[in-house]
């Protein structure tokens, strides 16, 4: 299949792992460039720049294919090094870049310089023409459906996709929800060039996280994540567990009065907990309604040739049989 989204990036299937935080290392990001669509490894679980340039070196040394780096620019006071990072990036000779959270602008000349092609992950159509217009290669659309941070519009992706198709110029790939073939079948009807897939990718044979998460992945359904953090405008869709529940309760108390200190304990430093020791309870923790789409763990070429190959099958038999 040739998009303008495989066209741009040079890979075979219009398919991306978006960047996950203690999810997107080398091993994931390998796995899914080596079958043919974009792994993405998440900069800031690296500590620091010279982790990163490591953990790229990691990665090349698994795959010879096309891989990015995700950048996420976090609400927070003390920014992480995020100029080490794009030196990193820039050194390590990787070409393409997923930002999201703010407005890439400031890093997009010493990316572009070198070559790197940028996409950014948006939750609304007027930031992915801000993207667009600021000179960003692609944009990756983020629905109200997603794992992470949905933003505070709350647009399902049945109505963001074709409003960004109407508006944008660019290339954009459907991301949130997205799970199989009908996901990518749907998402090109739509007027997308790929998709772009979250927590569809933890639950996979290579994702390097501990196998309590996979399963936590496998034995939810679409009813089981919640929105938190929206008080303070930095909404997040998590799997509900205890952890979420006590932070609800803290939320629905405090009101319009919380402030992220309130919270600091049920959010920071949960990531390593959940992903590396399985602690599936330690706090709150990004999944998306998919999961309700999610009944086994594949290989990550197992998972995409199997999208690929259904997809043919919805295109020519099942959508062209409607038209005879
Ligand atoms: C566990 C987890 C961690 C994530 N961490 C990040 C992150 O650090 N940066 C980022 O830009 N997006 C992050 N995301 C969002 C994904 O890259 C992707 O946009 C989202 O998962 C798409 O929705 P889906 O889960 O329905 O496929 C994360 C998602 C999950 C599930």
């Amino acid at each position: 299949m040739k998009t303008r989204i495989t066209e741009l990036l040079d890979i075979k299937h219009p398919i991306i792992q978006g960047g996950m935080h203690y999810v997107g290392f080398a091993e994931l990001a390998a796995a899914v460039s080596n079958a043919g669509g974009l792994g993405i490894i998440t900069a800031l679980t690296q500590k620091t720049p010279d982790d990163l340039r490591r953990e790229i070196e990691r990665c090349k040394g698994m795959t010879d294919q096309p891989f990015g780096v995700n950048l996420t620019f976090l609400p927070t006071v003390s920014a992480p090094d995020y100029p080490g990072y794009v030196d990193a990036i820039v050194e390590g000779g990787v070409k393409i870049v997923e930002t999201a959270g703010r407005n890439p602008q400031a890093y997009l000349p010493g990316l572009k310089d070198a070559g790197v092609k940028i996409i950014h992950k948006c939750t609304s159509v007027r930031h992915a023409l801000k993207a667009e217009k600021i000179g960003c290669d692609a944009a990756s659309v983020d629905g109200f459906e997603c794992g992470g941070h949905p933003g505070e519009d709350d647009i399902p992706n049945m109505i963001l996709l074709p409003r960004a198709a109407e508006e944008l110029t660019i290339p954009f790939v459907a991301s949130g929800g997205m799970a199989d073939a009908r996901s990518l079948v749907a998402s090109l009807a739509l007027g997308a060039d790929g998709i772009n897939m979250g927590t569809r990718f933890i639950a996979t044979q290579e994702a390097p996280v501990h196998e309590n998460v996979k399963q936590a992945i496998l034995a939810a359904n679409e009813l089981d994540t919640r929105l938190v953090m929206r008080p303070l405008r930095n909404t997040e869709r998590v799997l509900y567990n205890p952890a979420v529940e006590r932070l609800m309760e803290k939320e629905a108390s405090l009101g319009k009065n919380i402030t992220f200190e309130d919270i600091i304990d049920d959010v920071a430093g949960v990531y390593p907990k959940v992903m590396m020791d399985g602690d599936v309870d330690a706090g709150v923790w990004s999944c998306g309604m998919v999961a309700g789409l999610i009944h086994d763990i594949p290989t990550c070429k197992a998972l995409i040739d199997r999208i690929m190959s259904e997809a043919t099958v919805i295109i020519r038999n099942r959508l062209e049989g409607l038209l005879k």
